[in-house]
C-alpha cells in the first residue's frame, strides 16, 4: 500500500501535464467569409456559416454513388486529420467507393472558427450541421444527401443527434462510440489488468478511481477534469497508448505534423484557406467539457433504429472505450434483443485467409468488431478497416 501511495505521489506532476496538448483557435477579427472554391477537378474547399461560427470543410468527388461525411471526436480534433491521414485521397483513399466530405464540425475545429465560449448543446450542433449542408449544397452546386455519416469516440454524439434531426442521413457509422460513459469506464480497469498492462496492486487503484468518477457521473457532475486517473494509466501502464494496447506512440505527434504540413504552402497537400489549420482545438473541446461524461440519452438511437441503419464498429484494442463497455451498452439499447443478440451468432469475416472481423446485425443495427485493430484503426491499418466497412456499405444499399 505504502508503495502504492509512493507511485501515485510522485506521478502527480505528470498526471496535471496535458497528454495531448490543444491550441486555442488563433483570433481572427472576423469570421472568413463564406465560399465554395475548386481546388482542382475534383477537390472542392472552403467555409459555411452556421450560427456558432465559420465550418471548414473539404469535399473530394470520388467513384461511385455513395455520400460520406466524416466528423472527428475530441471533441476537437478537425475531420481533416481524418482525411490527410486516415480515408481520404492522400491516405486511405475511401474516394476509391465513394464521395468524400470532411466537414469540420464543431465550428472551430480545423481551419474553422467559432465566435462563442458557451457550452454547447449537440442539438446545436446539429442545427449548425444542417444549416452547413444546405449551404454546401448551394454554393458547391452538388445534391449531397442520402448521407452515410461516420463517426468517433466522443464525436458519436454530434452524429446522433444530427442523425436525430436531420432527414438527410441514410445510414451512421459509429467506430468506439463514447456514449455509455458509465458502463464504458466501469469497464476500464478490468481491460487493462486482463490484457497485462497494469498490474493488480495498480487495478485496486484505478477501481477505487473509477467508483469516484462513476459517483460523479451519477450525481451529474460530468467535468473531464474527473478523468485525471486516465493519465496515470497511461503513465503507469509503461506509456501504452490509451488508443490502443499494441502501441505505444502518442497518436497526437502525427497530428501536430499534419498540423505543421497544412499550414506550409509548400507542402504538397496544401490547400489555401485563409486561416491557420489546427488539428486539436482547445476552443472547442472547452465547449464541451463540462459534459464529457454524461451518458448519451439511449432514446435517440432506438428510436433512430426504426429507420435508419446504424453501424457500431469496435477496436479490439482501446483501452479508453472497451469492447466489453460497447458490448454492454447495445444489450442496453435493447433492440430486437431476441433477433439481435441471443439469436444470431457471431459471424466470421475473412480478408486473404486471415480472419479480420466478426459481425452480427439484426434489424437496422450491426455490430462490428474489428480484430487487431485500436480506436485509431483507419491510420493503423486501412486496408482490413477499409473492407469491412465497404462490405457493410455494399449490404445496406
Ligand atoms: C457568429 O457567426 C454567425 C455566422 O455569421 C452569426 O449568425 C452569429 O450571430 C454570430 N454569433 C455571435 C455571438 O456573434
Ligand atoms: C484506389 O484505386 C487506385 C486506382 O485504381 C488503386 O491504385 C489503389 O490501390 C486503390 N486504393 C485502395 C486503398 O484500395
Ligand atoms: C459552462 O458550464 C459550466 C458547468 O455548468 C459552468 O460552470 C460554466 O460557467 C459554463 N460556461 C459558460 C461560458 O457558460
Ligand atoms: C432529438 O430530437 C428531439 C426532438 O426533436 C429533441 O428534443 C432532442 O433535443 C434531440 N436530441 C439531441 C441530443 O439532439
Ligand atoms: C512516459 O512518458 C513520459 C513523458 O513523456 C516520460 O517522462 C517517461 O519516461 C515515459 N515512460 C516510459 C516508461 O517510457
Ligand atoms: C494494403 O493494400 C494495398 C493495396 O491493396 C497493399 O499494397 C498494401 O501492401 C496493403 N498493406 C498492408 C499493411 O497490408
Amino acid at each position: 500500500m505504502f508503495c502504492l501511495i509512493l507511485i501515485v505521489s510522485c506521478y502527480a506532476r505528470l498526471i496535471l501535464q496535458d497528454l495531448e496538448d490543444m491550441k486555442y483557435q488563433p483570433e481572427e477579427s472576423q469570421l472568413p467569409k463564406q465560399y465554395c472554391k475548386n481546388h482542382d477537378s475534383k477537390t472542392k474547399y472552403g467555409y459555411l456559416h452556421v450560427p456558432n461560427g465559420a465550418i471548414s470543410f473539404i469535399y473530394y468527388q470520388g467513384e461511385g454513388q455513395q455520400n460520406i461525411v466524416y466528423i472527428n471526436g475530441g471533441p476537437g480534433l478537425s475531420s481533416q486529420v481524418s482525411n490527410y491521414l486516415e480515408i481520404g485521397p492522400h491516405s486511405g483513399q475511401w474516394n476509391n467507393f465513394s464521395n468524400l466530405l470532411f466537414m469540420d464540425l464543431p465550428a472551430g475545429t480545423g481551419y474553422g472558427r467559432t465566435n462563442t465560449t458557451k457550452n454547447l448543446t449537440y442539438e446545436e450542433v446539429a442545427i449548425d450541421y444542417e444549416i452547413a449542408m444546405n449551404e454546401f449544397n448551394n454554393l458547391c452546386k452538388v445534391n449531397y444527401k442520402d448521407v452515410i455519416l461516420f463517426s468517433t469516440d466522443f464525436g458519436a454524439r454530434f452524429a446522433l443527434a444530427i442523425a436525430n434531426r436531420s432527414k438527410s442521413i441514410k445510414c451512421v457509422g459509429l467506430l468506439d462510440p463514447f456514449l455509455d460513459t458509465l458502463k464504458i469506464v466501469a469497464e476500464i480497469p478490468n481491460y487493462a489488468f486482463h490484457l497485462g498492462v497494469i498490474d493488480y496492486q495498480e487495478l485496486i487503484y484505478f477501481e477505487k478511481a473509477v467508483i469516484k468518477l462513476s459517483d460523479d457521473i451519477i450525481n451529474g457532475d460530468y467535468q473531464h477534469e474527473n478523468a485525471k486517473f486516465f493519465k496515470l494509466l497511461y503513465y503507469l501502464s509503461g506509456n501504452i497508448s490509451l488508443y490502443n494496447v499494441l502501441e505505444q506512440k502518442l497518436y497526437s505527434e502525427d497530428e501536430d505534423k499534419l498540423e505543421y504540413a497544412l499550414n506550409n504552402p509548400d507542402s504538397l497537400y496544401y490547400i489555401p484557406f485563409e486561416t491557420e489549420f489546427v488539428a486539436r482545438s482547445q476552443t472547442v473541446f472547452d465547449q464541451f467539457k463540462y459534459n464529457y461524461f454524461e451518458p448519451f440519452d439511449n432514446n435517440i438511437i432506438q428510436h433512430l433504429l426504426n429507420h435508419k441503419n446504424i453501424l457500431i464498429y469496435q477496436s479490439q484494442f482501446d483501452m479508453l472505450i472497451p469492447p466489453s463497455g460497447t458490448m454492454q451498452w447495445l444489450i442496453s439499447i435493447n433492440y430486437e434483443l431476441d433477433d439481435f443478440f441471443y439469436q444470431s451468432q457471431l459471424t466470421k469475416q475473412m480478408k486473404d485467409d486471415q480472419l479480420i472481423g466478426l459481425w452480427k446485425r439484426g434489424g437496422y443495427l450491426e455490430y462490428l468488431i474489428v480484430l487487431n485493430t485500436g480506436q485509431v484503426m483507419h491510420r493503423d491499418n486501412h486496408n482490413t478497416s477499409m473492407s469491412l466497412i465497404q462490405y457493410y456499405l455494399e449490404s445496406i444499399i
